[in-house]
């Protein structure tokens, strides 16, 4: 999203506030990085103080917020985290957008306060239909046989909050602090709540990286429970497309739904990346099915996500750009292409902590 701003709209200064915690890696943005409008701010957004002081002296007219710790399996083990960051971290940023914007004679005109948020915090639905429904909807995102739901059942923006795991519960709990901010003192704040991304510089500890990194060195795939849980699944740039067509046109107080109506089972999309990595690298295709590994399942593991996007499709007319067979294409070559940047991430503390999480399962 970053990259998308900075790039497209060179009038804008864009501030980066980021923490760097162990999934934050400036190597990301170094193509941007000496660009006159973009500046990296190192700082945690739970530094209310630091936070108004920059506000204030970068003159700053909207936020968009996707500062959060976001990993289900972490949050299992460590949810006082991500009631810091996601929550105090949130309420922090809001507190400060307030103070700043109320201090000036135009106080809330022109502002916008845009918080990025998950399908997680809907809970789980089910799958009464396991082998899958054709759906009544069609976009570019899905196609041919994988063009299917496997329930009736989809979120609505007007759908009841029903977290299930520390990190949805953490997530639901801003999601809430930025409606007040706006019901209580009239802040401009939008939130939408996206499903599962995929694509470059995502951090390994997610299903579709890890599992790209694992079959290239030939390590097991831990698959959770039987793999039949259902994610629906959108390409990164689609997501920060959507971001910029809300955060320019989305109503205020307004929630949108992103996602791109294209759900598969985990183990159907690992059965995808094996064959892609597979193909790319010249084995024979399917030569790494058997690194496979049914494990213990996640606990609390939510069975189906699905979205309706259809709002934002319909009022501001987004919709995912790319078939998904070709998005898992870009994603494993930029993987097997990067395969330093790999290297960097999984040579270091990060390796510890995940064997210890798994020795702890
Ligand atoms: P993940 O990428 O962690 O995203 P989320 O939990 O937010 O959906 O996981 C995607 C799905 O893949 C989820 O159903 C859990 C499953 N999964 C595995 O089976 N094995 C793994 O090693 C990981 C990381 C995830």
């Amino acid at each position: 999203m970053v990259r998308l701003f900075v790039n497209k709209y060179p009038q804008y200064n864009i501030y980066n506030v980021d923490k760097l915690t162990y999934a934050g890696n400036l190597a990301n943005l170094k193509d941007i990085e000496d660009k006159p409008n973009y500046h990296f701010i190192k700082a945690d957004i739970c530094d209310f103080p630091l936070m108004l002081d920059i506000m204030q002296r970068d003159n700053i007219d909207g936020i968009i917020h996707l500062a959060a710790e976001s990993h289900v399996d972490r949050s299992i083990k460590d949810p006082f985290t991500f009631a810091q960051t996601n929550v105090m971290g949130t309420l922090s940023l809001l507190q400060a957008a307030k103070a700043y914007w109320e201090s000036l004679p135009e106080k809330f005109e022109g502002k916008r306060f845009y918080h990025i948020s998950t399908d997680e915090v809907y809970g789980a639905l089910e799958v009464p239909h396991p082998e899958g429904i054709k759906p009544p909807f069609t976009t570019k995102a899905s196609s041919g046989e994988h063009h299917l739901a496997y329930g009736e059942k989809f979120f609505t923006e007007d759908l009841k909050y029903q977290p299930h795991s520390p990190y949805s519960a953490a997530k639901a709990s801003s999601d809430h602090f930025v409606r007040a901010f706006h019901d209580t003192f009239g802040m401009p704040t939008i939130v939408t709540n996206c499903s599962n991304n995929y694509g470059p510089y995502q951090f390994p500890e997610k299903l579709i990286p890890l599992f790209i990194n694992n079959i290239r060195h030939r390590k097991p795939l831990p698959v959770y429970g039987k793999g039949e849980n259902v994610r629906d699944w959108l390409y990164v740039e689609d997501h920060a497309r959507a971001i910029d067509l809300i955060f320019h046109q989305g109503k205020v107080a307004e929630t949108y739904n992103i996602g791109g109506f294209n759900e598969w089972k985990n183990i159907d999309i690992i059965k995808v990346v094996i064959n892609t990595v597979d193909r790319l690298l010249g084995r024979p295709e399917g030569a790494d099915m058997d690194l496979i590994t049914y494990v213990t399942d996640r606990a609390g593991h939510d069975m189906r996500y699905a979205i309706d996007s259809s709002k934002l499709q319909r009022e501001l007319g987004w919709e995912p750009s790319l078939q998904f067979e070709e998005g898992i294409e870009k994603t494993v070559r930029w993987y097997l292409d990067n395969q330093e940047w790999m290297d960097n991430i999984t040579s270091g503390d990060y390796v510890k902590y995940y064997e210890d999480m798994y020795k702890n399962r």
